[in-house]
């Protein structure tokens, strides 16, 4: 602490520094300042008494702020070196061996700071650490005032990266608008590299951040631009399902799944959206349904739904929806199943597990639904992913088919709460 700043900052009179002993607020013969922890396990602890002694006989204004350094303390940050460079006094204890006793955190300290999720061996490099963190902000100890102004954590960003000569070092050339000469252009740039870098390195940053518009847009982009293109596909399945008894059969159509799970699907930038019917006369009476919007009275009357209805196909297995997918994309193809309950043995996925392996691995993705009491187990079994059911408040668990599609594509696929 006898280099540079804080030299400086003490020979100035602007910052004063005292090491304390605890050792001389000991009062046995062998000047003992640690002690087995008490219900037994490894290592010594610090004792209360020397420490207690120590604090008091250095405490010079009437509420110090007391700091003991330890990994279970909340993280030290530039706020908080910004808020300690206030106080007229601060003290700062030094933990050692397994730690301190439990009593001076309790009876003592008004801060428990830690330097980061790794422990070291004493508090000595934390308590310089923070003493120099503190020291550079007091007025007068940098020389120049605006020093700190512009330094990371100022506005909750990483700072910007520095350039100095030469302008091309073994290749790699300080960026162009630099050496522009151009101060909105060089601002402008400075604050964009510090978003970037905040958005790479410590992103959970930008959350605390105070972010105009224009910079949740930039971000938002880089957010996007990170995701690996994927496709996800809606499959009905009428067969093979269970009935009430747990026997697989088909189903018959329902209207309202026809319409709504394609208007689900159009909202959400679903694929393709298959209904899966075995049954001939059920399949020509919703070719039916779906001609009237497509190329009947439906289309002129109501163009929105002949664009939802776009997205249909009408195939009698699932297999053939394989097949389908298969010719259309060369991609690898993933199935998800979906199951309002859990299956003894079910390894069921998260919402938001599905979502980040589709955004990081991309592809093509099934999702598959069921009508009746549920998709077949062997549906379930031969899929590479099953989503956990959905569950409401209570025991209730009897949602639509068609209510259940637009809760899961909301969840894969809707606007994520923006973490801006
Ligand atoms: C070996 S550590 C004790 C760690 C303690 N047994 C634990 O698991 O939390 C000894 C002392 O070093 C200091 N120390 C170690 N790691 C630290 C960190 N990440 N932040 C602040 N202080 C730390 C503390 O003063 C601590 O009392």
């Amino acid at each position: 602490m006898k280099e540079s700043i804080m030299k400086r900052a003490c020979k100035s009179g602007i910052a004063e520094i005292n090491i304390i002993n605890i050792r001389d607020f000991t009062f046995d013969k062998h000047h003992i300042t640690d002690e087995r922890l008490y219900g037994g396990g490894s290592g010594m602890v610090l004792k209360p008494e020397p420490i207690f002694a120590a604090v008091e006989a250095v405490t010079s204004t009437c509420r110090p702020r007391i700091i003991v350094t330890s990994p279970q303390g909340r993280p030290f940050d530039q706020k908080i070196a910004l808020e300690l460079a206030k106080e007229e006094q601060l003290i700062i204890i030094c933990g050692h061996y397994e730690g301190i006793d439990e009593r001076v955190l309790q009876g003592l300290a008004t801060d428990v700071l830690s330097m980061g999720d790794f422990i070291l061996t004493g508090g000595e490099l934390p308590a310089m650490a923070i003493a120099d963190a503190v020291v550079r902000l007091l007025p007068g100890a940098l020389g120049d005032e605006t020093a700190t102004d512009e330094e990371s954590f100022g506005e909750s960003l990483l700072e910007y990266p520095q350039y100095t000569r030469p302008s091309v070092f073994r290749g790699m050339e300080v960026p162009e608008v630099l050496v522009s000469g151009n101060h909105k252009e060089i601002s402008q740039w400075r604050h964009d590299q510090a978003l970037l870098r905040t958005w790479q390195n410590r992103p959970e940053l930008l959350e605390k951040a105070n972010l105009t518009r224009q910079d949740k847009t930039f971000l938002a982009k880089l957010d996007e631009r990170k995701k690996a293109p994927f496709r996800l596909y809606v499959a009905l399945l009428h067969y093979p399902v269970y009935n009430k008894k747990k026997q697989v059969v088909s189903t018959s159509l329902t209207n309202l799944d026809l319409h709504d799970i394609a208007r689900a699907s159009a909202t959400f930038g679903v694929s393709g959206y298959y209904i899966v019917q075995p049954m001939e006369g059920q399949r020509q009476m919703m070719q039916e349904l779906i001609d009237h919007w497509q190329q009947g009275f439906g289309a002129i009357y109501n163009p929105d739904r002949m664009q939802a209805l776009s997205l249909v196909h009408l195939m009698p297995y699932l297999e053939d929806v394989l097949t389908h997918l298969k010719e259309e994309n060369r991609q690898t193809l993933k199935i998800i199943a979906t199951s309002a309950c859990y299956e003894q043995g079910m390894e069921a996925i998260s919402y938001r597990e599905m979502r980040k392996v589709m955004e990081d691995t991309g592809g093509n993705y099934l999702l598959l639904l069921g009508t009746g009491w549920g998709l077949a187990k062997e549906i379930i079994r031969d899929a590479d992913f099953c989503l956990r059911p959905i569950y409401g408040k209570g025991d209730y668990n009897h949602l639509s088919v068609r209510s259940a599609a637009s809760i899961i594509l909301d969840r894969l696929l809707g606007e994520k709460i923006s973490r801006y």
